[in-house]
């Protein structure tokens, strides 16, 4: 087992091999993710949704994400372990922004922290990288401006927004990320990106061009009944399997076929 580090993930992309990743809100989920080899794993902010119920990822709290993030911290061995920073933990002022991606690493036990927007946040990811703290920038539909966006629209379909979105990528870059999240926005769009950038870029909904690709564990574990995004693919129907488990259990204690032998003293 070789840990995987900032500089495995900035190798890879010199040797063109693809980073996989994931997300884990949880100390079980994460040691199976990390036990698969998933070169990455995020605590994101989508636990908001996935965990707590949220509509969207603006209620998570910083103390939400340290919580989970120290939880999955202690499930991982191999992966590289990423923090999101949540809403409005970054934003306000530089000192906040230093802060709280200080807790994720001193407190949550990660190893880099993932914020959103391009320019606007540039000379925070500046200051942060100078201070010994890993960047994932994150671009294209980024969740904590779905009020901005009006929904969880594909992003930077006209000529304007492309042409910003590759500008700031190139900011981000500059200003120390070691890698960007792509989300929802057009593959054409995202191959030209990742091809202009050093550092790699981890696509979600942003087609096979990507440098990497994230998913939400539990979206692509077929978790999730009602909200199925187009760019899912799911490799298994956890949400069948435990109902259908839950329903034998529920039938063997009832006709007193659960414990048996087996399971008695
Ligand atoms: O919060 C999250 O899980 C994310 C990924 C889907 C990129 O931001």
């Amino acid at each position: 087992m070789k840990k995987v580090t900032i500089k495995t993930i900035q190798r890879m992309k010199q040797s063109e091999e693809k980073i996989s990743a994931l997300t884990a809100y949880d100390f079980l989920t994460a040691k199976i993710l990390d036990r698969a080899g998933v070169d990455l794993i995020l605590v994101g902010d989508s636990v908001g949704m996935v965990f707590y119920g949220y509509e969207n990822t603006i209620p998570v709290t910083m103390d939400e994400m340290v919580y989970h993030t120290k939880a999955v911290s202690r499930g991982v061995e191999r992966a590289f372990l990423v923090g999101d920073l949540p809403f409005m933990s970054y934003q306000i002022s530089e000192i906040d922004a230093m802060k709280n991606a200080g807790r994720l690493l001193k407190e949550g036990g990660a190893e880099a922290v993932k914020l959103e927007g391009g320019e606007i946040v540039a000379d925070t990811v500046w200051q942060m990288t100078q201070s010994g703290i890993p960047v994932m920038g994150h671009l294209g539909l980024t969740p904590q401006s779905v009020h901005q966006f009006g929904g969880f629209k594909t992003q930077a379909k006209s000529k304007q927004a492309a042409d910003i979105l590759e500008e700031d990528a190139l900011i981000l870059q500059d200003a120390g990320c070691f890698a960007i999240v792509l989300e929802k926005i057009p593959a054409t769009l995202a191959k030209k990106v990742s091809e202009s950038l050093e550092i790699p870029t981890i696509g979600i909904g942003a087609g096979v061009g990507c440098d990497g690709q994230i998913l939400v564990t539990n979206d692509m574990l077929g978790m999730v009944d009602d909200l199925k995004p187009k760019f899912v693919r799911e490799y298994a129907n956890l949400s069948k399997d435990i109902e259908k488990a839950v329903k034998s259990y529920g039938n063997d204690v009832k006709n007193g076929k659960f414990p048996s032998e087996k399971q008695s003293f």
